[in-house]
């Protein structure tokens, strides 16, 4: 039974008990509408709506949409709860999110554990919430907070949730005996049914054109995006209409969205992000190792970034660094983040203090010598690294975890250098590290399935969307820049402004343009790592020449005020410079290179192409475990629009043969031999099978 109903004296309770989250399938509908009918007909006088395991429910079955709708629908439930003549009374535990907050939203109040969260995740997955949360928040909490929940999906915890008028009430443990003495304090002061979709929106506290502000601030922060828009609009709509009519146009701004290519891409993000976790056939016996204490070497940005990522976690770190000096740096750095953090309003500052505290530094390796876990973010060198591990393997303790954060370097390698290569796996976080999401593991051939378990599910701890990785050069997401990056070189020399191939791929959805990156990063990274190379390993030389120029004429990106583009000193805003298309112009000049105007099209296809072919060779050679990997790796750490589902969900929406004819027609266009379909690619292409079915085969 997913839905239970029992009288407690003289107090109706509903259970639903639907696991793992107590999402609200149709029959978890039809059996909660059921239930509030039976509560009507007997002598309960008030009923609490309380749900079974680790949550109250958090949202519609996601694996619903996309399917004809199924009554009775969520407005259906909505209506039948909130009409119900006695007082129905939410008691919310874990999270409350979606459709789950909305039904709470019905109720006609609402108590929650302290550890208890809510919110309306529903633009994380391209839609809007469908079941009157765009029209009863409002009316709860007014416009201003309604929006601000409402477009940041954010969760709200319990206690901010009771300051903002989302519960009622908070209370401790055991939460069913609680929620019944508050239905009966309630019933005792003779509380009024409180049916939100009742009551008046408060008038807008901000500026008048409050809902034009934040249409343009959505405009920026989720750039490219339907679903906040509408939210905004749905807003408008529970001030400007009446809720009947609010409703309406907030379910069929719902469907709009639920049915676009923007939510099937997002939805498929979200199981892409849990799938990940899962490693392929690891063995029953691989066992998860405590980590209690981490060593981390290098406090540069990186290093720093890893040990607040641990403290944030609750984690020890014992921070190294070769010298007094560059660990106080080091130090000094991580404070300065927690304080920006704290004067942000973000974090309190006990909670940093305490995250502070929980990093100590040392110049010596003997202290590592207890840690379970010990992660280098040292200079990337092989001969560096060879030291580093050498020490590690002399000092760690026997079982230790060493890992490298590496991004390009050969882990197998690495692993070789200790006599343990067993316990070595790569690490690979990306910058900042307390921020970015991704994580890639990288197994190594000698890793044991005991640290790879351990390693996914440490990723996941510390709040990771961690991606498994076999060795390669650059592993995924690397490996797939170097092609993306060549065609932006190859774009500009062969016709394009950096302006144009930034503003195309920004305007597909991508965070920055792939040259505005550059300029960020730092051109003499590039550089630097180009003159340890051969000739041969450095390619085609049109696809770095203009690059070499700058940072040889001192243009270094940002940090020296000029790259690709040039930047104020006090503002950092970018803007155009003509130097470079003289730069451009020079190098094409001097290799032979006749420009020629590009259109905006082959730019887009040149750099989507170069991706989606790379990620092909990736899941062919068995480097990522799964295309949905991959789209997980480029959404979380290289900016590639969430909406558009990553590269490789997008090439599966084209149509793997349209892509393989696009690939087809550049390498006949250009003559170049990178431009050859990567050997899956054609296989599936000329096969007409899906990316879906290659999985399923696979399993
Ligand atoms: N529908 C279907 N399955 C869901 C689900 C949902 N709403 N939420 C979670 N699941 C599944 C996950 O896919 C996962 O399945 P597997 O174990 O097979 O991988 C399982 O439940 C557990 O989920 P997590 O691994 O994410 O568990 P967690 O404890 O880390 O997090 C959670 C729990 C906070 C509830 C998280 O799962 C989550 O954020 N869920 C989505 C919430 C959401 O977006 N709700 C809005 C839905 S849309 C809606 O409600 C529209 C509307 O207006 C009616």
């Amino acid at each position: 039974m997913l839905v239970t109903y029992e009288l407690v004296g003289d107090l109706g309770v509903i259970t639903i008990n639907n696991p793992p989250v107590n999402a609200l399938s149709q029959k978890v509908r039809q059996g909660l509408v059921e239930a509030i009918a039976e509560a009507q007909t007997d002598n309960s006088k008030a009923i609490v709506l309380i749900c079974e395991g680790r949550t109250f429910a958090a949202g519609a079955d996601i694996k619903e949409f996309g399917k004809p709708p199924m009554a009775p629908s969520f407005p259906e439930m909505n209506e039948a709860v909130e009409s119900s003549a006695k007082p129905v009374i939410a008691a919310l535990h874990g999270t409350a999110l979606g459709g789950g907050f909305e039904l709470a939203l019905s109720c006609h109040y609402r108590c929650a554990l302290k550890t208890a969260a809510v919110g309306l995740p529903e633009v994380n997955l391209g839609i809007l919430p469908g079941a009157g949360g765009t029209q009863r928040l409002p009316r709860l909490v007014g416009v201003e907070t309604a929006l601000d929940v409402i477009t940041s999906g954010k969760r709200v915890a319990a206690p901010k949730a009771l300051e903002l008028g989302m519960v009622d009430r908070v209370v401790e443990e055991p939460l069913q005996e609680l929620a019944l003495a508050y239905a009966r304090s309630l019933l005792d002061e003779g509380a009024p049914l409180r049916r939100i979709r009742d009551l008046e929106v408060p008038a807008a506290q901000g500026s008048a054109d409050v809902f034009e502000v934040w249409r343009k601030n959505m405009a920026k922060r989720r750039r490219g995006q339907v679903a906040p828009q509408k939210i905004v609009d749905c807003v408008e709509a529970a001030v400007s209409k009446p809720f009947e009519d609010g409703l309406q146009f907030e379910r069929a701004s719902f469907f709009e969205c639920v049915g676009s290519d923007q939510a099937a891409a997002m939805r498929h993000m979200f199981f892409a992000e849990r799938k990940a976790a899962v490693v392929e056939g690891l063995s029953g016996n691989a066992a998860v190792k405590p980590i209690n204490r981490v060593g981390i070497i290098g406090a540069g940005t990186m290093g720093g970034g890893i040990a607040m990522t641990f403290a944030n976690a609750g984690i020890p770190v014992t921070l190294l660094e070769l010298n007094q000096e560059a660990l106080d740096r080091g130090l000094a750095l991580i404070a300065k983040n927690y304080s920006i953090t704290v004067s942000k309003g973000k974090m309190s500052q006990e909670a940093a203090d305490k995250r502070q505290a929980l990093i100590t530094g040392s110049t010596s390796y003997d202290s590592l010598a207890d840690v379970d876990l010990v992660i280098e973010a040292v200079f990337e060198s092989m001969d560096v690294k060879r030291q580093v591990f050498g020490e590690l393997d002399r000092v760690c303790k026997p079982g230790a975890i060493l890992a490298s954060n590496t991004s390009y370097l050969d882990v197998n390698e690495i692993a070789a250098c200790t006599s343990r290569p067993q316990d070595v796996v790569g690490l690979h976080f990306f910058s900042p590290a307390n921020v970015m999401r991704l994580l890639e593991v990288v197994r190594a051939d000698a890793t044991s399935e005991d640290v790879i378990a351990t390693s996914m599910a440490l990723g996941k701890k510390i709040a990771k969307v961690p991606v498994l990785a076999r060795v390669c050069y650059g592993f995924i997401g690397n490996r797939m820049l170097r092609p993306y990056a060549r065609e932006a070189q190859l774009s500009m020399i062969e016709g394009a402004s950096p302006e144009q191939i930034d503003g195309v791929l920004t305007r597909f959805g991508m965070a920055m343009g792939p040259l505005a990156v550059g300029d960020l990063a730092g051109l003499d990274i590039g550089y630097k790592a180009r003159q340890a190379l051969t000739p041969e390993q450095k390619g085609d030389p049109r696809s770095y020449c203009i690059a070499d120029a700058l940072v040889e004429m001192g243009r270094l990106g940002q940090k020296s005020g000029a790259g690709y583009y040039r930047y104020d000193p006090e503002t950092r805003a970018r803007s155009s410079d003509p130097e470079v298309l003289e730069v451009i112009e020079a190098q094409a000049k001097a290799h032979g290179v006749q420009r020629r105007t590009m259109s905006d099209q082959e730019i887009l296809d040149r750099h989507l192409m170069a991706l989606i072919n790379e990620g092909f060779h990736i899941l062919g050679e068995g480097i990522a475990q799964r295309p949905s990997d991959i789209d997980v790796v480029y959404v979380n750490g290289y900016g590639f629009p969430v909406f558009r589902g990553g590269p490789m969900f997008t090439a599966s929406q084209m149509g793997l043969r349209e892509v393989y004819d696009c690939i087809c027609a550049l390498r006949d266009k250009t003559g170049a031999d990178y431009w050859q379909p990567a050997p899956l690619l054609e296989q599936l292409a000329l096969e007409g099978k899906t990316l879906d079915s290659w999985s399923a085969d696979k399993r």
